[in-house]
């Protein structure tokens, strides 16, 4: 049978084949499924019975040629035609018969769906680059304050002020703590708290940094005062507590076999241009130096970093405060050790709709035999830690064993982050908190609620898209600019510009 026979049909059979191809196209980018197979997929029943008896005939006459070709190799030398356009042209220039029509089709489709795929594949690549190379603006301040702590008196001065000392450890003040490398980060959070604090001369801020930053980050905050509320800048190295001996997680990070190569060669190795872009960013993620920093794990010594404290607030760099925060204090934990918003219910059907199957791979004996999949999730970013609780747990040992057993088992328990075992020592000891008080998401979805981050207490941009890069989403950024003060000279100085954000309409 040839197509010729039924010039009608054949018109019909070949759009619609065509407008079939063009639905594959578009949705590659969903579907894990190569075109060609989409294709087939989407030529089933439904498609057959439309336009009558003839049709039907021919069309399954396609469908079977179609798989017919698909599970043969193409003809070598073949000239594909790498458009739809030119595919359609060349259909109507020669009268090809069904079979030469098929090989055609599939031939194109295979070509567009390696060029779809190596596009993506760049765009992923470009989006983590973009998402992990520090802005020259932000490297340029680093530096130039860096500077500042060296030749200027003013910079070096103690923080904060002797007489100010003791209340660094007085539990009648709001303890807050953020850990970052990122200087202008920390200033919008700590910026934003005094701000939004109808007490601020009750706030205590420690700031926690690393070796390398604490000259620039020192600098800032003692060029940069926000009295009355009382800072502190503090690098890993100052800590007594935190020596090695004590520190087993960071040296289990060190010593694992391949985690070097992991962590510190090529990021992309491994990577595979046929993964969908979630594993694609996940398995960048892994592998990015992020995640073996000391800062990132840090929360998990507060009881032993501030041990003349009783409850701390931890702040993630990512997060803006909008609403006073006192009243997590009043909050009865009930004995737990972390207030934290759940992640697994909520208005966002994306954001919030997190549970252990989301973090874990279940198909490992480990975590099947230990974890419940439909355990309900909990965020970072803002927690109310309650410190004398925790320190009767053993919270850090567990945690300690589970991020032990991921390295011995390749890192195939959980894919990345902290969050994962965290999610395990902390079990038993979460205490939800009303989820207005944390509004996850900012910087991973486009479609966020502008109502909603108005009124949320604290907004966090969790996800890739920092509002401090360029991928940051625009409509979500002002609210955290607005904590920034563009005309700081040493701002001005690095070329650290307000984003403009024109609407689109
Ligand atoms: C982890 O990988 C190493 C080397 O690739 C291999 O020898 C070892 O058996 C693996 N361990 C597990 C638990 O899969
Ligand atoms: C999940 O665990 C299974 C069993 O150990 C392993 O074969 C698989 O590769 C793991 N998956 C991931 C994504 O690491």
């Amino acid at each position: 049978m040839s197509f010729q026979n039924a010039s009608r049909v054949h018109l019909f059979c070949l759009l619609g084949v065509t407008k079939l191809a063009g639905l594959c196209l578009s949705a590659v980018g969903r579907e894990e499924l190569p075109l060609f197979d989409c294709l087939g997929r989407r030529l089933g029943p439904r498609f057959l019975s439309r336009g009558g008896d003839d049709s039907m005939k021919l069309a399954n006459e396609l469908y079977k040629i179609l798989d017919q070709v698909n599970s043969e190799e193409l003809p070598v030398g073949l000239k594909v035609p790498g458009s739809f356009s030119e595919f359609l042209s060349d259909m109507k220039n020669n009268q090809y018969d069904a079979k030469t029509f098929a090989v055609r089709l599939k031939a194109m489709m295979e070509y567009m769906d390696r060029e779809v795929k190596r596009s993506r594949l760049a765009e992923q690549l470009h989006k983590y680059f973009a998402a992990t190379t520090i802005p020259k603006g932000m490297h340029c301040l680093s530096l130039r304050l860096t500077d500042e702590y060296s030749s200027n008196a003013q910079a070096r001065k103690e923080l904060p002020t002797p007489e100010l000392l003791h209340l660094l450890s007085d539990n009648s003040y709001h303890h807050f703590v953020v850990a970052s490398d990122n200087i202008l980060a920390a200033s919008v959070v700590v910026t934003s708290v005094v701000r939004s604090s109808l007490q601020p001369e009750r706030v205590v801020f420690h700031v926690i940094t690393d070796k390398k930053t604490y000259p620039s980050m020192h600098s800032w905050f003692a060029l940069n005062p926000l009295s009355p509320a009382i800072i502190e800048v503090k690098g890993v190295h100052q800590f007594d507590w935190l020596t090695r001996d004590n520190v087993p997680v960071l040296e289990a990070f060190e010593n694992h076999h391949g985690v070097g190569n992991h962590y510190h060669g090529n990021h992309i190795m491994g990577v595979n241009v046929g993964d969908s872009p979630i594993i694609f960013a996940s398995k960048l993620q892994a592998r990015s130096s992020k995640y073996i920093s000391l800062l990132s794990h840090l929360r998990l010594y507060l009881p032993e970093l501030f041990p003349n404290l009783n409850k701390v607030v931890f702040l993630d760099d990512d997060v803006v405060v909008q609403h006073d925060l006192s009243p997590l204090w009043e909050i009865d934990l009930l004995g737990k050790v972390n207030g934290a918003v759940e992640t697994c219910r909520g208005e966002d059907t994306r954001v919030m709709a997190k549970h252990f199957r989301t973090y874990f791979n279940f198909s490992h004996p480990l975590i099947a035999n230990e974890l419940d999949p439909d355990e309900c999730a909990w965020a970072y970013g803002m927690n109310v830690f309650d410190l004398n609780a925790w320190r009767k747990t053993s919270i850090r040992k567990t945690y300690h064993y589970w991020v032990k057993e991921n390295f011995r088992s390749n890192l195939t328990l959980w894919k990345f982050g902290t969050l994962p075992p965290a999610l395990i020592a902390f079990r038993n000891y979460v205490h939800p908190i009303d989820p207005s008080w944390h509004m996850l998401g900012l910087g991973y979805q486009e479609s966020t609620d502008l109502e909603r981050v108005r009124k949320a207490a604290v907004i966090h941009y969790n996800g890739q898209c920092k509002p401090w890069l360029e991928i940051g989403f625009k409509h979500v950024q002002p609210f955290w600019t607005k904590h920034v003060n563009y005309l700081n000279d040493f701002i001005r100085n690095c070329h650290i510009l307000e984003p403009q954000w024109f609407p689109q309409n």
